[in-house]
């Protein structure tokens, strides 16, 4: 969110950090670590800071459920009119437990199966957002089978790299796997508008993820709306244009997208196409919104380092070592003065990757001292695994000065509850 919108989630009170009334050292004892905990109040505040910034173009908000899809979290959004981007039948099928209506429901993701496709239609989701001239076949063969009418935008590939933190989020240069090449756009519409199994509804583009500048936004909306000239001119009319999410947030110093600005920026070429605006923020609702709380186990001493051994490591929040991501690591409680000392805070896998901070200079923690890893409301638990046997951690829920469990711990069975013991295991391969 933009400077100054929003005061920052968490607060210290009397030495001890704070989720709405409650003390996150107490959440800790209450509910064990690790622990994701969401202030709820901050996502619906990000969520209506997003709404009020385009209110003028009344969009349709599909926020995106990849970035932490957790059912509560998810039917609190419904409540504000929300929407959801979604990318697999598991995240159609938990935005439709949290009561999104499949109207306000847009599907993206370039590996769609047949299977996900029909499914969706059934639901009678909004749009597809195709990203080929192959996926475009299959959507107009299934709707076929069905006897329906597949509505769908293309995801233009605009050819404009953006500068994010980490190459993996960039997604709108010509190289990247997303979209069909914007020169092949007009006549796969063309195509498309003859086929009587699928409705050209929109049109969209998705340039990448944490990006904090308006400039790459605005040269997309005009590459994208150029194309919308062309596209009716040969009588193909579209009823919306989706600009993806992407909207950056604080992690360390860097200040996120302005969205004031960003409106500010948009809206005005947005109304001259008369075209409906659809945005999927992901991120920038729910990121600053949750932390991850971890307890130190120990403390040692290796080759000229100081590693802070916590509870916590790769497996709970991949982002450290996937995407050299920062997130900012601090003691809970700092009631007792410490000496600061350069740290890497690593976790208890058996990876050299696994960290969720390094060369951190902080205040020195002692084993038994709980920290808070931040911003970590966003592909933090969506991001999570199991691997080296670990149980995913609960997730809880603020309301001011109420809690609420919104995901138990994983337990051991639950590891195992998928797999079979071989011998009770009788599919064989046909001869
Ligand atoms: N729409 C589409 C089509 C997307 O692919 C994404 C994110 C979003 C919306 C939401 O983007 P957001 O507003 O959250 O930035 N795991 C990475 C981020 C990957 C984003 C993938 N697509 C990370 O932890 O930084």
């Amino acid at each position: 969110m933009g400077p100054g919108i929003l005061t920052r989630p968490f607060p210290r009170v009397g030495g001890v950090l704070h989720c709405g009334g409650l003390s996150l050292e107490e959440l800790a004892t209450t509910f064990g670590t690790p622990l994701y905990v969401y202030d709820i109040r901050r996502v619906e505040a990000c969520y209506r800071g997003f709404a009020d910034a385009f209110a003028a173009a009344a969009p349709l908000i599909a926020y995106s459920v990849k970035a932490n899809g957790n059912l509560s979290i998810l039917s609190r959004l419904n409540a504000l009119g929300s929407g959801a981007d979604v990318t697999s039948l598991g995240e159609l099928f938990r935005a439709r437990q949290a009561g999104i209506p499949a109207d306000r429901i847009v599907f993206a993701g370039v590996g769609k199966t047949e299977a996900e496709m029909a499914e969706a239609l059934r639901e009678g989701i909004y749009a597809f957002n195709v990203e080929s001239r192959g996926e475009l076949e299959r959507l107009d063969a299934v709707a076929g089978e069905l006897g329906m009418r597949a509505p769908f935008g293309l995801r233009v590939n605009p050819d404009v790299l953006t500068a994010t933190p980490h190459e993996y989020t960039r997604t709108g240069h010509a190289a990247a796997k997303f979209g069909v090449p914007h020169g092949d756009v007009v006549e796969l519409y063309r195509w498309a508008a003859n086929r009587r199994h699928l409705r050209p509804l929109g049109i969209d583009v998705h340039i990448g993820s944490q990006i904090t500048d308006t400039v790459p936004y605005l040269a997309a909306v005009e590459r994208v709306l150029d194309l919308v000239v062309e596209i009716r001119s040969h009588g193909i009319d579209l009823e919306y244009v989706d600009l993806g999410g992407g909207f950056g947030i604080r992690y360390d110093s860097e200040e996120g997208m302005d969205v004031v600005a960003l409106s500010a920026a948009v809206l005005p070429l947005v109304h001259g196409s008369g075209l409906r605006l659809i945005l999927e923020p992901g991120r920038a609702i729910v990121g600053d919104a949750g932390v991850l709380l971890t307890r130190v186990k120990y403390v040692k001493e290796s080759g000229g380092k100081t590693f802070v051994i916590a509870d916590s490591g790769m497996s709970d929040l991949i982002r450290p070592s996937h995407y050299g991501g920062y997130h900012e690591v601090e003691r809970v409680d700092t009631r007792e003065e410490r000496l600061r000392r350069a740290v890497d805070v690593v976790g208890p896998i058996c990876e050299t990757g696994d960290f969720l901070a390094r060369d951190r200079v902080m205040d020195l923690p002692a084993p038994g001292d709980l920290l808070a890893v931040h911003t970590a409301g966003a592909y933090g638990f969506t991001m999570a695994s199991n691997y080296n046997g670990r149980r995913r951690p609960a997730e809880v829920m603020v309301d001011g000065d109420r809690v609420h469990l919104i995901r138990r711990r994983e337990t051991l069975e639950d590891l195992v509850r998928a797999e079979r013991p071989e011998a009770l295991n009788t599919e064989t391969l046909p001869e």
